[in-house]
């Protein structure tokens, strides 16, 4: 609906034609956004919006009205009350808001739905990405959905089995690529300007603009109060960025009153997000060798890393890291004490929760809310690494008596 936007950039301030395919500043090279003239923005547009899921917000998308988006139903997640877990970790209140429970099992659907229309609009042969699994799975489905091909580059071996299975079939062309995401998302970046392709990695700002909308279920969910604090994990930086700017805008209009402490969680293996944020560096060093059972965020070079500090440092947030063994552990905690079933990436926010609330920096009273992006079948392969293994016996229903007693 929002037809009056700029697309700018955040360094220099350079602006771009909505009509115009560009992912980063032509001028320096920073990172574009999108930007609304948010004093013609009506309120109760946004607040009595009927409809659910992302295009219930169509009033903050970079729409115009009649532009008719592909969508297959995103959106819309669970915010789980998590008053077992809460007490076990020693905080007041927390939610979880599941975004495993998108179509596609990850929070990426919301950028998609958002990144495939606009490449629509924009009338391009096809769509790429590179990917650590969940952004390829969803680029697949919502390129079948609009009728236009899909290409993929994946780290040979480093993604899990669920995302290249539904990469697979929904028809993308999957390239297993020898090499990491970073290297991934360098060649699929010139690929992309070569062979008129429309580049759908979270660099893409429209693709932001979908992903926002967490923020804005979040606010909504607890009656346009937003709470204290979001923790989720960072990897390629770009929903940290995305969930701020959504909490930020609802501010900005008038909704909400204040902004929630961005806190990012990393794997200790791949963390150039949190040894800036430390180090109060705006911008990260890369790492060459990003190593951690979360095969998600096995990044080492954040194409978002920049907006990333912007959002943590503005709302007074924090960027913390997580051992393996961490993450792990707040899998089986979310699993058996909640029944929320998560893909190793997603624990992380909790297991950050949990090193933070340790370390004095996240009080008792706080209203929590922790970000769990992914499925847990995206990744059964961890699940059977971790969990032990079914005990096989005979048809025999005295021996299984046994068993169970
Ligand atoms: N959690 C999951 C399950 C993810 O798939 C990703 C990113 C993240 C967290 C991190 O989000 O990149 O916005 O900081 N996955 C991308 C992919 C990189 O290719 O699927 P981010």
């Amino acid at each position: 609906m929002s037809e009056e936007y700029k697309v700018k950039c955040i360094r220099c301030g350079a602006c771009f034609s909505k009509e115009d395919v560009v992912y980063t500043c032509r001028k320096c090279g920073g990172l574009l956004d999108i930007n609304y003239d948010y004093s013609g923005i009506d309120i109760e547009r946004v607040v009595e919006a009927i409809g659910e899921g992302v295009w219930k917000y169509r009033v903050l998308l970079p729409f115009a009205e009649d532009i008719k988006p592909i969508t297959i139903k995103e959106g819309n997640t669970p915010l789980y009350k998590c008053g077992r877990l809460a007490k076990s970790i020693g905080v007041d209140e927390l939610w979880v808001k599941h975004e495993g429970m998108n179509p596609s099992g990850s929070f990426k659907d919301r950028g998609m739905t958002v990144g495939v229309t606009k490449a629509i609009e924009l009338g391009v042969k096809g769509v790429a990405c590179a990917s650590t699994g969940n952004t390829s799975a969803s680029l697949a489905i919502f390129a079948a959905k609009a009728g236009i091909p899909s290409y993929v580059l994946l780290p040979k071996g480093k993604v899990a089995l669920g995302k290249v299975a539904q990469a697979m079939m929904h028809g993308a062309k999957v390239i297993s690529l020898r090499g990491n995401f970073d290297d991934a998302l360098r060649i699929v970046r010139v690929l992309c300007e070569e062979e008129k392709l429309y580049l759908l990695n979270s660099v893409n700002p429209y693709r932001l603009e979908g992903q926002k909308t967490i923020a804005f279920e979040i606010a909504e969910k607890l009656k346009w109060k937003v709470p204290d604090r979001v923790i989720l994990p960072v990897g390629n930086a770009g929903n940290i960025s995305a969930i701020f700017k959504g909490f930020l805008e609802l501010k900005t209009v008038g909704i909400t009153g204040s902004i929630p402490k961005m806190t990012g969680i990393q794997a200790e293996g791949a963390k150039p997000v949190v040894n800036a944020f430390k180090e109060g560096r705006g911008e990260i060093i890369p790492e060459d060798k990003p190593e951690t059972i979360a095969s998600a965020i096995r990044i080492g070079n954040p194409v978002n890393a920049a907006k990333a500090l912007h959002a943590i440092r503005d709302s007074g947030g924090v960027a913390e890291s997580v051992t393996d063994d961490e993450i792990t552990k707040a899998q089986l905690e979310l699993a058996r004490q909640e029944g929320i079933g998560v893909e190793p990436a997603s624990a992380a926010s909790i297991a950050g929760l949990k090193k933070l609330v340790k370390m004095g920096e996240i009080e008792r009273e706080e209203k929590i809310v922790c970000i769990t992006t992914g499925h847990l079948l995206k990744d059964p392969e961890r699940v059977i690494e971790i969990c032990e293994a079914p005990k096989e016996v005979d048809a025999d229903v005295d021996l299984i008596r046994k068993m169970v007693k």
